[in-house]
């Protein structure tokens, strides 16, 4: 076990390594258009939530991802006291619902989702067509989030914020955020959080850049500056016990 352990930890340091040398030594690449990347290059064999990873993930890696972020999302509402009876959540870069899945489970009363991807929002159309508690927009959340007219209670944004490769968009895509959320609510990312900021560790084919970490200092300050109060970042340690490589999912909560 201890060598898995080690092995998954020394993948993560090189490919974050890896990622520092492109971006600050080589400028490989330019920024990606999330408008054509999603439909033509990323869901090109079906959307389900193996696919949100990668087409070769095993059912059981995925699951096993799924299931330490999901551990780590309950741990803080059910620690935060938090009732989710009549409350409203906003799912960004919904992929193939399964938040939207996770959060009805628990009871809450309206989902909003939201995607880049087409073939994503029409999958999710499809799959909640009986809802009228579920509904979805199709576009980069930074205009999205412009059509909601409700407040919303948890913003749950897993496996996507580092998509947004642009840092003004990032940025802009957090300030109108919280502008939706309700007093107290909460902003859920999963991503990576490490300690030096704009680390490029993704590109496709033609050499564009599809993922782009921050620092949990770059978060912090661009929270406060967006309206939060309060952030806390967990760590999820489930990537060092299987051998196969998870995306990167650690935990942020920030309170409005
Ligand atoms: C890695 S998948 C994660 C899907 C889902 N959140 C999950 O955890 O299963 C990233 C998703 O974010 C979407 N996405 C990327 N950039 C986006 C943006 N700017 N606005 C909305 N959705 C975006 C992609 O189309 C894709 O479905």
């Amino acid at each position: 076990m201890k060598h898995i352990m080690i092995k998954q930890f020394l993948i993560k340091q090189k490919k974050i390594a890896k990622g520092l040398y492109f971006t600050y030594l080589a400028h490989r690449g330019q920024n990606y258009d999330e408008e054509i990347f999603w439909d033509t290059s990323f869901y090109t064999s079906g959307i389900s939530d193996r696919q949100t990873i990668s087409p070769q993930k095993s059912p059981i890696s995925t699951k096993y991802h799924y299931a330490s972020v999901e551990l780590l999302i309950l741990r803080t509402l059910y620690n935060r006291g938090i009732d989710l009876n009549n409350s409203v959540v906003l799912d960004i870069g919904s992929g193939s619902g399964h938040w939207i899945d996770f959060y009805k489970s628990l009871g809450v009363k309206q989902i909003i989702g939201m995607d880049v991807s087409k073939s994503s929002i029409e999958y999710l159309k499809e799959k909640y067509k009986n809802r009228t508690d579920i509904y979805f927009y199709h576009g980069k959340a930074v205009e999205c989030i412009d059509k909601i007219d409700t407040k919303v209670n948890i913003v749950n944004a897993i496996g996507v914020m580092f998509h947004i490769v642009d840092d003004a968009e990032w940025q802009e895509t957090i300030k109108k955020i919280s502008n939706q959320l309700s007093p107290n609510g909460l902003l859920i990312v999963g991503g990576h959080f490490g300690f030096i900021n704009g680390i490029n560790v993704q590109f496709d084919d033609k050499n564009n850049i599809n993922k782009r970490l921050r620092s949990r200092a770059a978060w912090k300050r661009t929270l406060k500056n967006a309206g939060f109060s309060k952030v806390e970042f967990i760590k999820n340690q489930a990537y060092l016990h299987i051998d196969d490589s998870l995306p990167e999912n650690n935990i942020l909560i920030a309170t409005k």
